[in-house]
């Protein structure tokens, strides 16, 4: 058995069966959880996000982010927070695509895992999170924190794949109403009543049949929530996979929405290797409840990705001859806005706007 496991099982032991977010929780972030022990997104990692495709998807969001600034009337300090920031790759293509509000940035990347802080401060140019807010015309600056700083600030909160990642409770459909799924010893799931949980299951889900299973994310509402106090003024806005209501994931397999993942490809069940794997679960919008909800593809055309793929073709068509750097990373850009705006795969993403 994993560390993670053994983790789990002594839990069981000591206090009874350990509810699925408490068990998702040890094997992501205890000690010898997977992004405790470095696991995460990225070419050398275990998966791949939009910020880690390329660049282009930080340089939509950069355009974005001038965006606001001009809402903001050119407001500095500009105080963009990421949740959940891995390794810095979106601040890096941020910061390399030169926004005009550059000289306002302050950029705080937040990240739990200390291996991936690490990696993110190598990245970067990074300075202490006291000297994140101060300073008119001192940006861009960026830090790299372990939680969410202290608000309230003026800017927006952004965060890719980060909700995803945040456990979710589990409930079970049964005759008599709902149960929530818990772990016990030999890490078996088991179910067990959970009266306080009940209606919001029902409401979100009443049609489900006995035996159907729905998530609900409170760890995402929570973060959200925290993330929307930060702010005085700006939007927040998170980037992720999921579906519109809760409703639609209850009449799939629980094993289409609770993924595992793990050196680039499917992982196990959820319940095997613990800690060894990333453990994923789609989010439904209608939990959180965001003031706006579009696909990601959608999101990406309105802050400008068809000008940028289209002068990236023009760049290439002038240099393929040569196949000189140049063209070659024009290239890799069209590839690029093909990938992050198909509708099969990260352009289906939801993106999640609270203004
Ligand atoms: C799927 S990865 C996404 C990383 C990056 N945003 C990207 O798109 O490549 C989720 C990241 O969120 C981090 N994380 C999870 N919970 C967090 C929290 N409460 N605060 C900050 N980071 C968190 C994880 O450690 C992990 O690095």
């Amino acid at each position: 058995m994993t560390v993670a496991g053994e983790a789990v099982r002594r839990r069981a032991l000591e206090r009874g069966p350990v509810a699925a977010d408490a068990v998702i929780e040890e094997a992501l972030y205890g000690e010898a959880g997977f992004y405790a022990s470095g696991g995460g997104a990225g070419r050398g990692r275990d998966f791949l996000t939009s910020p880690e495709v390329g660049p282009l998807f930080g340089a939509v969001v950069a355009r974005a982010l001038d965006g606001w600034w001009e809402e903001l009337e050119q407001v500095d300090p500009f105080v963009v927070v990421e949740g959940g920031a891995g390794a810095g790759a979106l601040a890096r293509a941020v910061l390399a695509a030169d926004p005009s509000c550059a000289g306002a940035l302050r950029w705080v990347c937040v990240e739990r895992s200390a291996r991936l802080r690490a990696a993110a401060e190598t990245a970067l140019v990074t300075e202490p999170t006291t000297q994140v807010i101060g300073g008119r015309g001192a940006g861009p600056v960026v830090a790299v924190t372990s939680d969410l700083p202290t608000g309230p600030f003026v800017g927006a909160v952004i965060a890719n794949e980060l909700l995803d990642n945040l456990p979710p409770v589990i409930m079970e459909r049964t005759e008599g109403g709902w149960s929530e799924v818990r772990v016990d010893e030999n890490l078996q799931e088991m179910l067990t009543p959970a009266p306080g949980l009940d209606a919001a299951a029902t409401r979100l889900a009443p049609a489900a049949p006995t035996g159907a299973r729905v998530p609900l994310v409170r760890g995402a509402t929570r973060w959200v929530q925290e993330a929307r106090s930060l702010l005085e003024v700006g939007p927040v806005v998170c980037f992720d996979y999921g579906t519109r209501t809760t409703a639609e994931l209850a009449t799939r397999p629980m094993t289409e929405w609770l993924r595992t993942y793990r050196a680039h490809g499917r992982g196990g069940g959820w319940l095997n290797d613990l800690g060894e794997q990333d453990i994923t679960c789609d989010v439904p919008a209608d939990q959180l409840g965001a003031d706006e909800v579009l696909p990601q593809g959608e999101w990406l055309r309105q802050h400008g990705i068809d000008e940028l793929a289209d002068e990236a073709r023009r760049r290439w068509d002038e240099g393929a001859h040569r196949g000189d750097l140049a063209a070659i990373k024009a290239r890799s850009r069209v590839n690029e806005a093909a990938a992050l705006t198909d509708p099969a795969g990260l352009g289906g993403f939801l993106v999640h706007i609270w203004r």
